[in-house]
């Protein structure tokens, strides 16, 4: 159908209804719902005086139905997922509190007040792991829009390491910096790359913490569109069945971890239209690599 510039006036308030300007230059795609079908229109500027227009319409109905309802099948699946990974969360340290505070108050004459200290100590130390868990939670709705910035990668690892440098003597596990001559310039949110080093290396430092060689490298290079920060280490590694839960919310291996904490690292690096991935061999250790995307020229320079 060829629509001409007097009869597109009467057509274009159905464009406007789809949210799009159809009226821009060049290609545009407009969804269309009429009475019970849902239309995608393609309009095409032909004879650019004369401003005519092609319009392309394909029934996408049906396609939209299917969507629908695979994306709430999807939803409720993980909800599901999700809830019930919460529940066992707090459901096990709310039992644990409620069995020593019953155990405490039926024996309150006969305790001596070690005793006490010690029931009121272990119960205290199953609210700090429901803190934890509600942290993690908190962290993963952080940073929803990223402050997206031109960050220079060496000044900001830079930065970063003597942050940490404390945390890695006290756990006697060497930490070593090795960044490329010119780690170049990256688009990140400096909070959330700061986040996203702190769990990559305290998953570092927790894999490698019985090991007497313990050992974490820090690197960062560029690498074609990308600025890449490794985080190695020499600890324990991840099995291959290991390897296919990393992402998954509440996997975990540690006695105290909530298995949130790569969940909301990818989170943040897709955020930041960035790229993870994990390489490891069981006993072998593990490299984590993070990129953001690099700076272009003007970025670089602030324009
Ligand atoms: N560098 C690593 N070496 C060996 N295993 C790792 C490494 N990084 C992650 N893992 C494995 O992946 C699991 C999930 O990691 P994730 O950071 O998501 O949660 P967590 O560390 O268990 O808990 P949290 O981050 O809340 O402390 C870990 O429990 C561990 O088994
Ligand atoms: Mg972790």
């Amino acid at each position: 159908m060829i629509f001409s510039p007097t009869n597109w006036g009467q057509i274009s308030p159905l464009f406007a209804e789809g949210g799009t300007d159809a009226e821009e230059e060049g290609e545009a795609y407009v969804p269309v719902r009429t009475h019970d079908r849902h239309l995608l229109v393609q309009v095409v500027p032909i004879g650019r005086e004369q401003g005519g227009r092609i319009l392309l319409l394909s029934d996408v109905t049906e396609v939209r139905k299917m969507e629908s309802v695979v994306e709430a099948a999807n939803l409720t699946d993980k909800l599901g997922y999700v809830f019930s990974g919460i529940r066992h969360e707090i459901g096990n340290p709310v039992n644990s509190i409620k069995v020593a505070l019953n155990v405490l108050r039926k024996n309150l004459d006969h305790y001596d007040r070690p005793t006490i200290a010690e029931f009121v100590d272990r119960s205290l130390m199953e609210v700090t792991r429901i803190e934890y868990l509600l942290k993690a939670l908190k962290n993963y709705s952080l940073f929803e829009s990223p402050d997206i910035q031109r960050i220079r990668m060496d000044d900001f690892i830079g930065n970063f390491i003597p942050l940490v440098r404390d945390e890695f003597e006290r756990r006697r596990v060497e930490l070593r910096v090795m960044c490329a001559d010119d780690t170049g310039w990256a688009m990140a949110d400096p909070r959330a790359l700061h986040h996203v080093l702190l769990n990559l290396l305290t998953n570092a430092a927790d894999a490698v913490e019985d090991r007497p060689d313990g050992k974490v490298i820090i690197s960062a290079m560029k690498s074609g569109p990308w600025v890449e920060i490794k985080v190695d280490d020499n600890g324990r590694g991840i099995s291959e069945a290991d390897q296919k839960n990393l992402f998954r919310p509440f996997f975990t291996s540690k006695q105290h971890g909530t298995g949130l904490g790569l969940v909301i690292v990818r989170k943040m690096v897709r955020k930041m239209d960035g790229r993870i991935n994990v390489t490891s061999y069981e006993n072998c250790g593990a490299t984590v690599t993070v990129a953001p995307p690099e700076a272009d020229g003007d970025e670089r320079i602030g324009r």
